[in-house]
């Protein structure tokens, strides 16, 4: 496996990149705006496939990178489903599996630094975001912090993993790379608390100053979106509506580029095909399978996902590609279903 911790002195941030062997795909875990290029110098340099960037919640003391990562490289964004970001690719929730090639993480719901805070379980290893730090814990007096809440996580989830589980904290302040469950059980100063209670009390008298960047950092994570108005510009996006219309149509071919466990969680287009975003740009080359759909003339494409984000960019590639007649449903199945579009529960591995 690679795993590789990146630290943002700025911000005292860790930034997580996992793979499973050279050449394969790649995760990337709280990427930093101003270290991209960085990221990705060491992406071509491990000869890396980026596919996919989460943030374990919305952070307050930097910009994140997702949204660069995202149109540099085409990877998917990942956030979870309590997030109040604009549009993210991919929403995961408690009990999801966050996977690329080779690897898997468990998804945890751990809110109290925010309501939007997730840690991600791999194997001997967990990554708290701010939820748990080294000898700390994320501040609980903003962005719906709740001091509760974050016992429950804490006490309830991450503590109750293997006592040599290592942790990876989203930051560090003083240098601390990695720690166990067991060390923070016994020498986090924040968890020698007798009670629930205790610790609201705790972290409730902190009194920290704001970050520096909250005022910037906070409504720039919240607008990470793809600018898919760009695509509709183009003529490339059809509204729910329209895409109704053309249900059933002997030209039209519908493809679902969402995972198959979002598939079976919210259902799929009646007639639609599935053929994973990861798998797009083989698709559209020669010998794929979308390009052979399109040798008939009259033939066109509608991809969409979730909200919009693999969908526009598998337009784009396809239009790179040479396929003219490929577009998207804009705002993916979320909008489709928001439209009341017909939805099937029955999912066909095709
Ligand atoms: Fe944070």
């Amino acid at each position: 496996m690679i795993f590789r911790q990146l630290f943002d002195g700025v911000s005292g941030t860790y930034t997580y990149l996992l793979a499973s062997r050279r050449g394969g795909e790649a995760l990337i875990i709280d990427p930093v705006l101003e270290k991209v290029d960085r990221y990705l110098q060491l992406i071509a340099e491990l000869d890396l496939k980026l596919v996919k960037a989460a943030d374990t919640h919305l952070h307050a003391d930097h910009v994140t990178g997702l949204g660069a990562l995202r149109d540099r490289t085409r990877c998917i964004t990942v956030m979870g489903e309590m997030s109040r970001v604009d549009v993210v690719s991919l929403r995961i929730a408690e009990g999801d599996k966050l996977r690329i090639e080779g690897l898997s993480l468990d998804v945890l719901y751990t809110p109290g630094h925010t309501d939007d805070s997730y840690s991600f379980l791999m194997g001997d290893r967990v990554f708290t975001g701010d939820t748990l730090l080294i000898r700390g814990t994320g501040r609980t007096d903003f962005q719906n912090g709740d001091a509760r809440a974050q016992y429950d996580s804490i006490f309830g989830k991450l503590l109750k993993l293997p006592e040599d589980t290592l942790v990876f904290p989203a930051h560090d302040y003083k240098g601390e790379t990695v720690s166990t469950i067991g060390e923070e059980k016994r020498f986090n100063p924040r968890l020698q608390v007798k009670s629930v209670d205790e610790y609201i009390e705790l972290m409730g008298k902190l009194k920290l100053p704001n970050p520096k960047l909250m005022d910037v950092a906070v409504p720039a994570n919240l607008h990470v979106g793809l600018h898919q108005e760009e695509i509709a510009k183009r003529g490339w996006a059809l509204s729910p509506a329209d895409a109704m219309k053309l249900l059933g149509r002997p030209e039209i071919v519908l493809v679902d580029l969402r995972e198959p466990n979002e598939r079976e969680k919210h259902g799929v287009i009646p007639g639609s095909l599935h053929a994973p975003y990861g798998e797009i740009a083989r698709h559209v080359q020669s010998g794929g399978m979308l390009r052979a759909l399109m040798r008939n003339e009259r033939t066109r494409i509608v991809f969409y996902c979730a909200f919009g984000e693999r969908s526009a960019m598998a337009v784009q590639a396809a239009r790179d590609a040479g396929l003219a007649a490929a577009c998207h449903i804009a705002g993916g199945m979320d909008a489709w279903k928001k439209a009341a579009g017909p939805v099937e529960r029955r999912v066909d591995a095709i």
